[in-house]
């Protein structure tokens, strides 16, 4: 059991080696301890959360390790786990061919959790938006199913008793693609079927054993009818895996959240969905938590209490099914946020030219009330058995 997180940590040849070629992408074999410079150092999340049997983390990248050490410092001070943005995706490392993948971010980010003995999530095997161009020119079941295998295998055996949870598959629902299903008829469904999960799954599951098998999925959170019409067909893909056999472990419920304007949130809905996912023996993890504040007013306090709101309520809601055993925000200071950054994939800026503040900490790394909510929500929660 590691001293932090419980969770087995294989110490084998590949720690050995990803912890080499890590630190030398870092440049350097030291961890990052300096205190941060500033203000009093606020209560450590990582420490809250872990009191009640849950697992704080945050994503972070290669980039940033090695070039925010006032970032990855306020890291190391805050979070139990890290999983890498972009690193780990098909379409992130690969160079344009089968196999041919580079390894240099991932592997950084993984020494980083090593050495400093955080937990690390894998993020993700596949997801249909970020598959390199070319497996879309694969056109026979023979081929697609070769490459899925290869990349499991090479991504997941790389990291092989070093990761606590892998979304194996991110985002397979869309109940708009008309199926009754409710899958998402994406490049894997169409040419290999709803196969193509039970198969990723297998292949997850024998390559790291250790590993916590997740389904990751977005929009689930609401009180809209799309949000529902996903949950639905989420509790079906559960049930059919579990009654089939498919290796699968947890739910990752991401919560990219709105503070104003968005469709209405209420507790029992989206406590009946968790509850529903317990009963099938599964855990649960909040993998990517943040909220927009795209349309809420300029003023920074009004606007910072709004998202710290919305941060708590959604949070006393999850927080009150013991399955849930993480708490994981995407990013966690507005100075490296998807939603800051105005990427062109999603499109949850302000329309005034005011930076968003969707995180816990601030661009200049200051706790805001968003932290305070979430230091007020974990205060608040039953303890539970980590998982
Ligand atoms: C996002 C990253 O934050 C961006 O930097 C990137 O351009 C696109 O992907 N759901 C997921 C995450 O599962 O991988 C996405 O991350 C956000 C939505």
């Amino acid at each position: 059991m590691n001293r932090r997180g419980g969770y087995p940590l294989g110490v084998g040849l590949d720690r050995r080696r990803v912890l080499a070629a890590g630190l030398a992408a870092v440049g350097t074999g030291a961890s990052f301890s300096t205190p941060l410079p500033c203000q009093a150092a606020p209560a450590a999340l990582r420490k809250l959360a872990a009191e009640k049997g849950l697992l704080y983390g945050t994503t972070i990248s290669a980039a940033q390790i090695s070039g925010d050490h006032e970032f990855v410092d306020l890291v190391l001070q805050q979070a139990g786990l890290v999983v890498a943005e972009n690193d780990m995706k098909w379409q992130d490392m690969n160079r344009g061919a089968l196999g041919d993948d580079n390894y240099g971010p991932a592997d950084t980010v993984a020494a980083f959790a090593l050495e400093n003995d955080l937990a690390l999530r894998g993020h993700n095997l596949l997801w249909y938006h970020r598959t390199p161009g070319w497996f879309f020119d694969l056109t026979t079941r023979q081929e697609q199913e070769h490459a899925i295998i290869e990349r499991i295998q090479r991504l997941a055996g790389r990291y092989r008793g070093m990761v606590h949870s892998w979304d194996v598959v991110n985002e397979p629902i869309e109940p708009k693609d008309g199926r009754p299903d409710g899958l998402r008829t994406d490049v894997f469904l169409e040419t290999l079927g709803a196969d193509y999960l039970d198969l990723a799954y297998r292949v997850a599951r024998e390559t790291d054993p250790s590993a916590r098998l997740v389904v990751n999925e977005y929009d689930v959170e609401l009180d809209a009818p799309e949000h529902e019409a996903r949950r639905t067909a989420l509790l079906h893909l559960l049930e059919v895996m579990r009654r089939s056999g498919t290796p699968i472990d947890a739910v990752g419920i991401q919560a990219h959240l709105t503070a104003v304007g968005g469709p209405p949130f209420s507790a029992p809905p989206l406590r009946r969905f968790l509850a529903d996912i317990a009963s099938l023996g599964l855990t649960i993890q909040i993998t990517e938590l943040d909220v927009t504040d795209e349309r809420a007013p300029a003023d920074v306090t009004v606007r910072d209490r709004l998202v710290a709101d919305t941060y708590r309520r959604f949070l006393d809601a999850v927080l009150d099914e013991p399955a849930v055993k993480m708490v994981v925000t995407w990013g966690l200071s507005d100075r490296h946020s998807w939603i800051v950054r105005r990427e062109t994939y999603q499109t949850k800026w302000r329309a005034d030219d005011a930076s968003s503040r969707p995180l816990p900490f601030d661009a200049d790394l200051e706790a805001k009330p968003a932290f305070d909510a979430i230091v007020g929500a974990l205060a608040h929660t039953p303890q539970r058995s980590p998982g």
